[in-house]
C-alpha cells in the first residue's frame, strides 16, 4: 500500500511546478484527457464498496495520520450514521472556504467563473486533482481569461490538499450536505502533529 505524507506531497508539487513551467502543453493535453471523461451517474456500490464512476474506490480502510485512506493508499472521507465527519473533512471544508470558495462557489458547487469541484473529483482521479491544484490550469480558448492559480508552494493550501480533497469527494458523492458541518471528530494528535511538521518544515 502507498502513503503519501504531506511532507512528500510537497516535493511531488515542486515537481509538478517545473514540469508545467517547462512543458505547459504536455499539462494542458492531461487536462483534456481528464476534462474527456464522461463519468457523470453516482458511485456504484460493488460488493459493498463506494466507487467513483471513474472507477476510483474510496472506501475507507485504514486510518493514517488522523486521515483515512482506501485500500489504495488514496485519501478518503468517513462520515459516521449521526453525520459526525472525520476530522479531515471538516478541514478540507475550512481550507477550501479559505482558499478556493472565492472562485469555485460555496460548497463546492461552482460559480460563473470557475467550475463545480465536487463534481470535478469524480472524473478527475485523485492524481489530476492535485497535479492541477499544484501546477494551476488556464482555459485559453475561451473568450474570457480564466486562470486556476497554482498552489504548490502555498502552505496553508498543500498541508490540507488531501482535506480538500475529500471533503470535495464527500460533497460529490452527496454524504455531505451544503454548510458547515455540524458534527465533527476531535483533532487526533497525529494529525496536529503531522499538520504541525508541513506548516513549519
Ligand atoms: C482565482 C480564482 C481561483 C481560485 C482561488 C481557485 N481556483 Fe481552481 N480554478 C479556477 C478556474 C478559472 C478554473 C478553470 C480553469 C480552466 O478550465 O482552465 C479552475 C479549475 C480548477 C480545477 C480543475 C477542475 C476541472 O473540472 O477541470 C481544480 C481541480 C481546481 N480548480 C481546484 C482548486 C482548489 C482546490 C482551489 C483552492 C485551493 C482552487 N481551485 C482555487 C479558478 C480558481
Amino acid at each position: 500500500m502507498i502513503k503519501k505524507t504531506t511532507a512528500r506531497l510537497v516535493a511531488i508539487s515542486a515537481a509538478y511546478a517545473v514540469t508545467a513551467m517547462a512543458q505547459p502543453a504536455v499539462a494542458q493535453d492531461k487536462v483534456a484527457v481528464a476534462n474527456a471523461a464522461t463519468a457523470q451517474a453516482a458511485p456504484a456500490a460493488e460488493g459493498g464498496k463506494m466507487v467513483l464512476p471513474n472507477g476510483q474506490d474510496i472506501t475507507p480502510a485504514t486510518m493514517e495520520n488522523g486521515r483515512w485512506y482506501t485500500e489504495e493508499g488514496i485519501p478518503t472521507f468517513k462520515i459516521a450514521e449521526d453525520g459526525t465527519t472525520d476530522y479531515s473533512t471538516f478541514s478540507g471544508y475550512r481550507r477550501y472556504s479559505a482558499e478556493c470558495h472565492v472562485c469555485h462557489g460555496p460548497d463546492g458547487e461552482g460559480s460563473t467563473y470557475a467550475p463545480a469541484l465536487k463534481d470535478s473529483v469524480k472524473t478527475l482521479d485523485y492524481y489530476q486533482f492535485q497535479e492541477i491544484v499544484a501546477s494551476g490550469k488556464q482555459e485559453v480558448s475561451k473568450a474570457a481569461n480564466l486562470v486556476m492559480p497554482a498552489f504548490g508552494t502555498n502552505k496553508n493550501v498543500w498541508c490540507y490538499i488531501d482535506d480538500i480533497y475529500v471533503y470535495l469527494l464527500a460533497r460529490g458523492v452527496g454524504d455531505l450536505p451544503r454548510g458547515r458541518p455540524a458534527k465533527k471528530e476531535a483533532k487526533s494528535d497525529e494529525f496536529a502533529a503531522q499538520e504541525n511538521a508541513c506548516m513549519e518544515g
